[in-house]
Order: structure tokens, then C-alpha cells, then sequence
């Protein structure tokens, strides 16, 4: 067989400009993948400055022999995905090669409503999340009375299980956490066949199509949704998603074994950012983080919320590329730290006197560390060039230095947001 499979992943705290990627690489693609997390995930994708904001739909989606697969992994909230669909035709973009898995799980109101009351109940340990249900979805899913996209395709099935859920959930509202808030399983069953109706078109068994694709040798993407560290078991936990953005979860997500993987691209930005709550060790609270901020457009495609930036983290960096087992790096960003005259890398973590070789378990440890830094020459305007050779001496040493700390080759090198201002490195 000669395959050619690539999952490309978030390494830092999600927003890296994975879609940017994605779609750069669909453009020689058969079939794009998205297998884990829903539309709490923000991606951008900008063509000759304009820019498609994706959600659900996998970012090949532009390319008109692209097809997308949306894996078992997801978690679908079908009024999102078909305004998402509606907002593509709108723009004269064709869905017909979209694909739906049986297997994925339903967001539901209720899933929306108990994320904010929930995060309301945290007060100040919330974890800001996005509200969009992410979390109780994957709770009822691994609780084992979520409802699938299959369950609607036997009418029966699906109004037992929503009027199950909606029993449980409003006693759960109104006697757990004492809010008002009731729901009407009818309403529900009502509005979501109307969904559901108009996206029974696109249901499969989308293992069959991922597999057929991969043994008949088509190039084969997987798009990842958020990032390393906001992966439920090797993320900053608590502050993590409730699904696994790492290439580990790929192969749960869309039903391929991980012999049918090529290749793992671990998608980074020149330096880091993190929406929500938790941890960030090399956070700026200071100008230099407000100019990252506003250079590069920092503010969540999700939720618009400000993202905390700061400086490029290669304790991070290792730890993505040893726990995702990734085969290169594309470095996205580096052109928004241009004309900052010293920029830094945080090389280890030290504990009082201690080095820390490695990304701690605990955030009681994390949060006794400090950043090691090196300072690196800065450099000027990058974002109009296109070969690497062309880029400044500084820039090279920079992304030199990325490579010898994380353990992997810079392939790409991003220089700004549009399609074209990518940089391959041989
Ligand atoms: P994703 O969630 O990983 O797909 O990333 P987002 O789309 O949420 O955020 C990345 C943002 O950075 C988007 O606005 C992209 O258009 C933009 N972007 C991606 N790559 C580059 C780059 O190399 N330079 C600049 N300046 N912007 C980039
Ligand atoms: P993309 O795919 C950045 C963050 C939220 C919050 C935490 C849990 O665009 O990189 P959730 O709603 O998932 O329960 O929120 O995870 N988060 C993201 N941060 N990029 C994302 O996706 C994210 N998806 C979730 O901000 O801190
Ligand atoms: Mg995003």
C-alpha cells in the first residue's frame, strides 16, 4: 500500500492556524477528516483576503474535489453545522461531497444550557468554556445516554431518548442546581427532526468511506480541533476540552487504525496563546503581549473573547511532539513578531532551584514554575516573502532553535493569514 495519510494537530492551546494549514494541503487532497471536538472550535481559512470561518465542516471544504468528513468523534450541534452549510451556498460553495458519521453524538439544548449553568457554578474556578455544550455532550456520551445521529433514522428510538434525557436533565437543572430553566421534550424532538431532515442527506458510515479512501491510496487529511494542551488526559486538566485534539484521537475519532497514518504535523505559532481559563507559564501581561494581541488579531473566532498571548514555549512544544509523535512542525505567526528588537523562547521551566526537564502533571507544580528564557534577535517585515532562503538570518536562527528544542523539522513557515504566505522548508 502506499498511503498518504496526514493528521495535522494542534501543539499549543488550540488557534494555531491549523485550518490555514489545512486548507494549503487540501488543495492536493482527496478527503478531509474532522474527528473529535464540535463547533467549539473556531477555524479560519482567508483566499485573497476573504476569509471563511469554519466550525464543523472540515476547512477542505473550498476545494470543489475535496470531500469532508465530519467523523463519529464529533459532536454535532445540527442547527450550527446547518448554518454553517447555508452560510457556504450562500457564498457559492457546494456541500454535496460532505459527509456526516452515524456515530457522532448530538449536542442538544439542554447539553448548551447545562454548560453555562455549570460554568455559573464554578464561579471562580470556571473554566471558560465557550457555552456551546462541548462538555456535557461528551459527558452523556461517555455516560452512555448521549443520542446519536443514527438514533434519529429509527424515528422511535430517538423520542425515547430525547424525552429520557429531558426528564433527567430538568431534574438535574431544578433540583441540582436549583435554576428555572425546564425543557419541553416535544420542542426539542419538533425542532431537531426539522435539522435533522435536512442533513439526513449527508449520513454515512464514515469509517467505510475513510478506509476505502486510505486503501485505494487517496491523500487523506485530519483536521484537529483544539490543541495538545487542551487535550482531557495530557492537558492543562481541569482547564481542557472534553474530547482528545492530540493524533492519539484520531483514530478513536474517525475509525482508522493507526497503522493507516502516515504522517503527524503539529500546527504552532511563533509564540502561544490560550482562550479561557488555566494555566500559561509565558504569559505577557505587558506591551509586548498587547502588540502580539493586536498584530496578530488575537480574539477567539468562537466566542470573540481577547486571547492571553505570549512568548513561543518549547517545553511545550517537546511535550506535543513526544505525546502526538509528530513528524514536523508548521509554524505559523512568526511574521507578527516582526520588529520586536529581543524575542524569547522559554527553553525549560524551573522550580525554585529545580529544572524542569519535562511538562508537569500537576497545575499545583506548574504554577510554582518560572520560564527559563533565551532572547533571540528579532527581526523586520517578513510576511511578503516566500522562500525560505529569502528570510532574515535572525528569523532562520529562530525557527532553527524551534526545531533543536521540540525535537522536529520546521516544514512550513507562515508568514500571514491568506493562503499564499506559506513558506515550505526543504
Ligand atoms: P485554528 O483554530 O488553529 O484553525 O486557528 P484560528 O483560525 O482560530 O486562528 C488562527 C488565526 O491566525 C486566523 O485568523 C488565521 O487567519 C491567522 N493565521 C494563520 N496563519 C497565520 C500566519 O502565518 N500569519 C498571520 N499573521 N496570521 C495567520
Ligand atoms: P480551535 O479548534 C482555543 C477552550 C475554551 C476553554 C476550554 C474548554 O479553534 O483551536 P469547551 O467549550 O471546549 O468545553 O472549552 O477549551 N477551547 C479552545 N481554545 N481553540 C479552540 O478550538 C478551542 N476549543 C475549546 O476556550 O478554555
Ligand atoms: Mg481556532
Amino acid at each position: 500500500m502506499n498511503m498518504s495519510t496526514k493528521v495535522i494537530i494542534g501543539a499549543q492551546w488550540g488557534d494555531e492556524g491549523k485550518a490555514k494549514i489545512i486548507d494549503i494541503l487540501s488543495e492536493e487532497a482527496d478527503v478531509v477528516i474532522r474527528s473529535q471536538g464540535g463547533n467549539n472550535a473556531g477555524h479560519t481559512v482567508t483566499v485573497n483576503d476573504e476569509v471563511y470561518k469554519f466550525h464543523l465542516v472540515p476547512s477542505g471544504i473550498l476545494y470543489p474535489g475535496t470531500s469532508c468528513i465530519v467523523g463519529n468523534g464529533v459532536v454535532i450541534d445540527p442547527k450550527g453545522i446547518l448554518e454553517e452549510i447555508t452560510n457556504l451556498h450562500n457564498k457559492g460553495i457546494a456541500t454535496d461531497s460532505l459527509k456526516i458519521s452515524l456515530r457522532a453524538h448530538l449536542v442538544m439544548p439542554y447539553h448548551k444550557v447545562l454548560d453555562g449553568i455549570k460554568e455559573e457554578y464554578r464561579g471562580n474556578s470556571d473554566i471558560g468554556t465557550t457555552k456551546k455544550g462541548i462538555g456535557p455532550c461528551y459527558m452523556d456520551k461517555a455516560e452512555r445516554s448521549g443520542i446519536r445521529v443514527c438514533d434519529y433514522l429509527n424515528f422511535e428510538v430517538f423520542e425515547s431518548k430525547v424525552r429520557e434525557n429531558v426528564k433527567i436533565k430538568n431534574s438535574i437543572i431544578k433540583n441540582v442546581y436549583e435554576q428555572d430553566v425546564q425543557f419541553d421534550a416535544d420542542e426539542i424532538i419538533k425542532e431537531y427532526s426539522e435539522y435533522l431532515e435536512e442533513l439526513k442527506k449527508y449520513f454515512a458510515d464514515t469509517t467505510v468511506l475513510a478506509h476505502e479512501a486510505i486503501v485505494s491510496n487517496k491523500k487523506v487529511l485530519f483536521e484537529g480541533a483544539q490543541g495538545t494542551l487542551l487535550d482531557i488526559d495530557l492537558g492543562t486538566y481541569p482547564y481542557v476540552t472534553s474530547s482528545h485534539p492530540i493524533t492519539g484521537g484520531v483514530c478513536v475519532g474517525a475509525g482508522v487504525g493507526p497503522t493507516m497514518i502516515d504522517e503527524c504535523i503539529g500546527v504552532m505559532k511563533g509564540y502561544v496563546t490560550r482562550v479561557g481559563k488555566g494555566p500559561f507559564p509565558t504569559e505577557l501581561f505587558d506591551e509586548t503581549g498587547d502588540k502580539i494581541r493586536d498584530i496578530g488579531h488575537e480574539f477567539g473566532t468562537t466566542t470573540g473573547r481577547p486571547r492571553r498571548c505570549g512568548w513561543f514555549d518549547a517545553v511545550i512544544g517537546k511535550f506535543a511532539v513526544r505525546t502526538s509523535g509528530l513528524t514536523s512542525i508548521a509554524l505559523n505567526k512568526i511574521d507578527v513578531l516582526a520588529n520586536i528588537d529581543k524575542v524569547k523562547i522559554c527553553v525549560a521551566y524551573k522550580k525554585g532551584e529545580e529544572i524542569l526537564p519535562e511538562f508537569p502533571a500537576s497545575l499545583e507544580e506548574l504554577a510554582k514554575c518560572e520560564p527559563v528564557y533565551e532572547e533571540m534577535e528579532g527581526w523586520g517585515e517578513i510576511s511578503h516573502i516566500r522562500s525560505y532562503d529569502e528570510l532574515p538570518e535572525t528569523a532562520k536562527a529562530y525557527v532553527s532553535r524551534v526545531e533543536e528544542l521540540c525535537g522536529a523539522k520546521v516544514t512550513m513557515i507562515g508568514v500571514g493569514p491568506n493562503r499564499d504566505q506559506n513558506i515550505y522548508v526543504n
